[in-house]
């Protein structure tokens, strides 16, 4: 870690006093930190100590003068290489989880374009607290990480979690982030989930898709260290730990985001995208007909999008670029000419049948197809196969770099 810059956001709790500690353990690694306290950390613990720990000027306003001139907010949070936020409050929380920018600390969270290190800490109920949890998740879903909080008894005496996590987690959390993986630079797209393309207002057309897998890959990826974005379906499992998520409803939705994504090194397309959508979805809720006969409904195929974005122009075009292929029967047969059809470079061949069970459940069992080699994977969980492919993925990731060398 040595050589690293880290700027930490001290909050308003009792926790503050902790990272007194936190700052001289991570100098001890060489790490050089930088502190920025908000008006209520002041009351915990007085800037002069940090000052005296870390060895640099503790920053508290958002206006001053001589630092406006030497160094603005802009480039205090991006002179770092990761930003943390101990003890995050659930006011420092829920201000970067709406883009409140009213202070120092909130200003420079908005920023930044570094990663983030969140160590929350406040009392139980207002870490259960409904708005503090979609804050959490919508934190999560902007790409930033969490460290804690730990489960125990809380200085205003009550139990649960809500406690920051101890000086040495937070560390381990700062080195596992510094810790280049075999991605680390690369970029990558994962499109994950089922799509609903919508019938009426209270009706739609989806399938079986968990996300399960979709998410098990963006999380295997961001720990390899590319710099993941995850467009999904509405999907019942829960978002990916580390990457930036685009959550999209239609298939029309997803190949827009999947477009924004662009450029990316590589592209894995997890999601079980409808192949069709009713060409004119009523506004209105479609009523039963007296005569008692059904409504007819027309049906549109929707864009390839994994067919789109393999068909794009060199430059343009993710690397290497990854689908799926949700079989019933000629598993391998199909997916091979599905390799083909769609212009992908690999394809991973599954077997959806209520006997395969890879679709809503939790194990898979697939064959990676590649130009000029196919490989039979055993059966797993999903987690277990994201870091099978993550793996390849590394490996093709190093060839690349030694061919481009
Ligand atoms: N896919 C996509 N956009 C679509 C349909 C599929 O990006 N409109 C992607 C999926 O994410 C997957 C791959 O294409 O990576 C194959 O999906 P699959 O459902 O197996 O194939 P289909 O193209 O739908 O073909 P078929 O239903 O005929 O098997």
């Amino acid at each position: 870690m040595t050589g690293k810059r880290v700027l930490l956001i001290v909050g308003g709790g009792i926790a503050a006093y902790k990272c007194l500690e936190l700052v001289r353990r991570l100098s001890e690694r060489g790490v050089g930190v930088r502190v920025v306290m908000t008006k209520a950390a002041q009351e915990f613990v007085k800037p002069l100590s940090f000052a005296s720990l870390s060895g640099e000027k503790v920053q508290t306003e958002l206006f001053e003068l001589t630092d406006e001139v030497e160094m603005g907010h802009i480039e205090l949070s991006r002179s770092a290489d990761l930003l943390v936020v101990a003890p995050a409050t659930a006011d420092l929380m829920a201000k970067l989880a709406n883009g409140l920018a009213n202070d120092l600390a909130s200003t420079l969270l908005l920023a930044t374009d570094t990663t983030v290190l969140m160590a929350p800490a406040m009392n139980v109920r207002m870490w259960e607290h409904p708005a503090t949890q979609r804050n959490l998740e919508a934190l999560k879903g902007d790409g930033v990480l969490f460290v804690g909080p730990n489960e125990g008894g809380m200085a205003c005496g009550e139990y649960g979690p809500g406690r920051m996590a101890e000086p040495m987690e937070i560390v381990a959390a700062v080195e596992r982030q510094f810790a280049a993986g075999p991605l680390t630079g690369l970029t990558a797209l994962v499109t994950s989930g089922p799509t609903h393309e919508p019938i009426d207002p209270v009706r739609y057309i989806a399938n079986r898709s968990s996300g399960r897998q979709g998410v098990a890959i963006a999380e295997a990826l961001a720990s390899a260290g590319a710099a993941v974005t995850f467009v999904t379906g509405p999907a019942e499992h829960a978002t990916p730990l580390g990457c930036k998520v685009v959550p999209v409803e239609t298939a029309a939705q997803m190949r827009a985001a999947a477009g924004a994504a662009l450029p990316a090194d590589i592209a894995v397309f997890a999601a079980a995208v409808a192949d069709w959508r009713v060409t004119s979805a009523d506004g209105r809720k479609i009523k039963k007909d007296k005569s008692g006969a059904p409504p007819a409904l027309e049906l549109t195929e929707n864009p390839d999008i994994l067919a789109e974005i393999s068909a794009l122009p060199p430059g343009k075009r993710p690397r290497l670029v990854i689908g799926f292929a949700a079989e019933t029967n000629d598993v391998l047969k199909n997916a091979r000419a599905k390799r083909l059809r769609k212009g992908c470079d690999w394809l991973i061949a599954n077997d959806v049948s209520e006997t395969g069970g890879a679709m809503g459940g939790t194990q898979n069992q697939a064959t990676l197809i590649t130009a000029d080699a196919e490989e039979n994977w055993p059966r797993e969980t999903k987690t277990s196969l994201a870091a099978r492919l993550a793996e390849r993925i590394a490996a093709w990731a190093s060839e690349n770099e030694t061919a481009e060398c």
